[in-house]
């Protein structure tokens, strides 16, 4: 049975504002694509200032496109930071990213209406470009406020279709002009989707984030030599496809030798020229590599290196590989994750530690300040799908869980 706390969210707006958040980028199965800085991106970023302004927060961006909405403190003391990213995978699901906007500013718009003014300030945060499909690296707009990377590096990455951060910034009008970081922060708190199974099968409303797992992107370029089909024999044949889909196997394989900790994933594989006729003269493909133990994702990157060199080498096809994103394993603050999990209690609900599977904008953040997660259960544990659903109540329960934390975060000496 769970306690009501004396002021609780909004669990209705929240939901209608969801939806309506959802709506951007809808596709016809249900998904949502809003991918970082795209037209999509700059309609979901319009509806979340028009919020914050509604709310009477004053709303600032800074130089990578992070978007703020300020609540005063008392005090003009460092804030309370809360929020997540607004963009979406291909094909993602409605509540990735957008959950957590927009229960900060459902604690935010809380607080406004019950006329509780708290300590410190409250900044409700929308990180650009989280995800980091559409340009690498992902977590980018954190990874700018944190001071690790900088303005420069982010506006110049570019897409596969030459467009660089820096000009999609300018065209969906969010290219701000204040120092990415320049916002003192007291603490950093993210609501989430969990987005895989253990909630779920552990029967538990919250999880409680004690860190996350490390995570290597690699991209592999194959250049081989195209070729006819029916007429090469297999001596004399370079065929890039063949080393790609030898990684491919190999990710699989590696995992299964080196598990549980190790998950591997080529997720992209693209051929050339890619007909059914012709031996493929180029491949590319990315491998995702995640470990929550820094020396065995290490040794799994090595692993993958020499194996696909060796591949290469064997079939006579030229290999480049790009690191496209590398993240240390984190633990979050204990004394934050301790508040969580007490919160929880409080608040009547039942809670599971865990160590984030996927990456985090919190994670980022943790490296200069106290940051924690409260995760709720994702039905069936599916994640960067349509598919995504957490059940209306268990997003009230984080919803309450995190303005519970927020509130005393905020009055927080
Ligand atoms: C971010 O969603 C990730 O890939 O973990
Ligand atoms: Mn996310
Ligand atoms: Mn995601």
């Amino acid at each position: 049975m769970s306690t009501a706390p004396a002021i609780a969210p909004d669990a209705e707006r929240l939901r209608r504002r969801l939806d309506a958040m959802a709506r951007i980028g809808a596709s016809a199965g249900g998904g949502v694509t809003r991918l970082a800085l795209t037209e999509e991106d700059g309609r979901a970023r319009d509806l979340l200032a028009r919020w914050l302004h509604e709310i009477g927060l004053e709303v600032r961006m800074d130089a990578v496109g992070n978007l703020f909405g300020i609540r005063a403190g008392r005090e003009d003391a460092p804030a309370v930071l809360v929020g997540s990213h607004l963009d979406t995978v291909v094909d993602g699901g409605r509540l990735d990213g957008s959950l957590g906007v927009l229960a900060a500013l459902e604690a935010a718009q809380t607080l406004e209406e019950r006329g509780i003014a708290t300590r410190r300030p409250l900044a409700i945060v929308s990180f650009t470009n989280e995800e980091g499909v559409r340009f690498q690296p992902d977590m980018m707009g954190s990874l700018a406020f944190a001071g690790h990377l900088s303005v420069e590096q982010m506006r110049g990455a570019a897409a596969d279709d030459g467009a660089t951060a820096g000009e999609c910034l300018q065209r969906i009008g969010y290219a701000g002009e204040r120092a990415p970081g320049d916002l003192p922060v007291h603490a950093f708190l993210e609501l989430h989707i969990e987005q895989g199974p253990l909630l779920e099968r552990a029967g538990a409303t919250i999880g409680v984030v004690e860190g996350v797992q490390g995570l290597s992107w690699t991209e592999i370029r194959l250049r081989g030599e195209a070729n006819h089909a029916g007429t090469t024999p297999f001596d004399a044949r370079h065929d890039a496809g063949l080393v790609a889909a030898e990684i491919v196997a190999f990710a699989r394989a590696l995992s299964r030798e080196r598990g549980p900790g190790l998950r591997a994933t080529a997720g992209s594989l693209r051929l050339a020229p890619g007909a059914v006729n012709i031996i493929p003269g180029e491949a590319t493909l990315t491998v995702d590599l995640r470990h929550p133990e820094e020396a065995s994702l290490a040794a799994a990157e090595e692993a993958l290196e020499r194996f696909a060199a060796e591949r290469a080498a064997r079939e006579g096809v030229a290999i480049a590989m790009q690191r496209l994103a590398r993240t240390f394993p984190i633990r979050f603050d204990p004394t934050l994750v301790g508040l969580v999990e007490a919160t929880a209690h409080r608040l009547g609900r039942t809670t599971l530690r865990l160590t984030s599977g996927a990456g985090h904008d919190a994670q980022i953040l943790a490296a200069c300040h106290p940051a924690a997660m409260v995760f709720v259960p994702s039905r069936g544990g599916r994640s960067h799908c349509p598919q995504e659903e957490t059940a209306p109540a268990d997003i009230a329960a984080g919803a309450a869980v995190l303005l519970q934390v927020v509130l005393q975060l905020a009055e927080a000496v």
